[in-house]
């Protein structure tokens, strides 16, 4: 069974106030689940209804304008007001560090909650994930995505993103959920997330000294955070390695949820 729970965040230096939606399922410690761009919990519904909650409890929260968290009109979202609003969670449900699990975005703001708040993190899973920043062709399509919207609405960028999020080979009710996903984000989430995304820093020289144990996952398909690089990121972080999952693309949650459950609980009982 799911519980939501309303969290609210005081506003910080790096942005306003926010009330934040996070989902519970499962008991035993906790493990906070973070979506990607443009996505919310709802990229989590298989792994809360599966076997991960029978050894966590884990809490997928909807980042700030995603999902069931209403926008609290920031202009930007960088990664570090996300980790602001992660960290306000973990204190809100937990004494103990928890593991936490970042996809994409999700991931980069795990990166800026670990060197926020290096004691509420026990251990990274990494999916779809990157640790280098946008260099100028990558701003340059943010700026471009951010017309896109303006322009014509999240359905645009649902669109063009689909043959990226998944594998050609998804069947269509995925594609149906990851549209209907996408479509429901606010133009101004997408719009704050755009520009947070083109202005997170290069994790790079932190991944020697992450200093938790890291698991990092990869989609054989995956056009934006590609195996190579995933495989490149595992190697610098000592301890790490990485699975790449046949047959996805960015996705591994949705697309692989029994592979991507049975990679994360080995790496959690391990
Ligand atoms: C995501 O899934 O969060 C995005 O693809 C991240 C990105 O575009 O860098």
């Amino acid at each position: 069974m799911i519980t939501t729970r309303h969290l609210d965040v005081p506003a910080s230096a790096h942005g306003r106030g926010a009330r934040l939606a996070v989902h519970l399922a499962g008991h035993g410690p906790l493990a906070l689940l973070v979506h990607g761009y443009p996505l919310d919990h709802r990229l989590w519904l298989d792994t809360l209804h599966g076997p991960l909650a029978a050894h966590r409890t884990l809490a997928a929260v909807d980042l700030r304008g995603h999902g069931d968290s209403p926008g609290a009109g920031d202009a930007v979202h960088t990664m570090e007001l996300f980790a602001h609003d992660l960290a306000a969670v973990l204190r809100s449900l937990t004494d103990a560090p928890a593991d936490v699990v970042g996809l994409s975005m999700g991931g980069y703001a795990a990166f800026a909650l670990r060197t926020l708040a290096p004691t509420l993190v026990r251990s990274l899973v990494l999916t779809n994930t990157r640790a280098v920043a946008d260099d100028d062709a990558a701003k340059a399509g943010r700026a471009a995505a951010i017309a896109t919207v303006v322009e014509h609405g999240p359905r645009a960028i649902a669109t063009a993103m689909l043959p990226k999020l998944l594998a050609p080979t998804a069947d269509p009710l995925l594609r149906a959920r990851v549209l209907d996903m996408v479509t429901a984000t606010p133009t101004a989430t997408i719009v704050a997330d755009l520009r947070g995304l083109a202005a997170r820093p290069d994790r790079r020289p932190e991944l020697a000294t992450l200093g938790v144990p890291a698991l990092v996952i990869a989609g054989e398909h995956d056009p934006i955070a590609t195996p190579a690089e995933s495989t490149a990121m595992a190697a610098a972080i000592p301890g790490a390695r990485c699975e790449v999952l046949p047959g996805t693309a960015h996705l591994a949650p949705m697309e692989a949820p029994a592979r991507f459950a049975d990679a994360v609980t080995a790496f959690w009982l391990k």
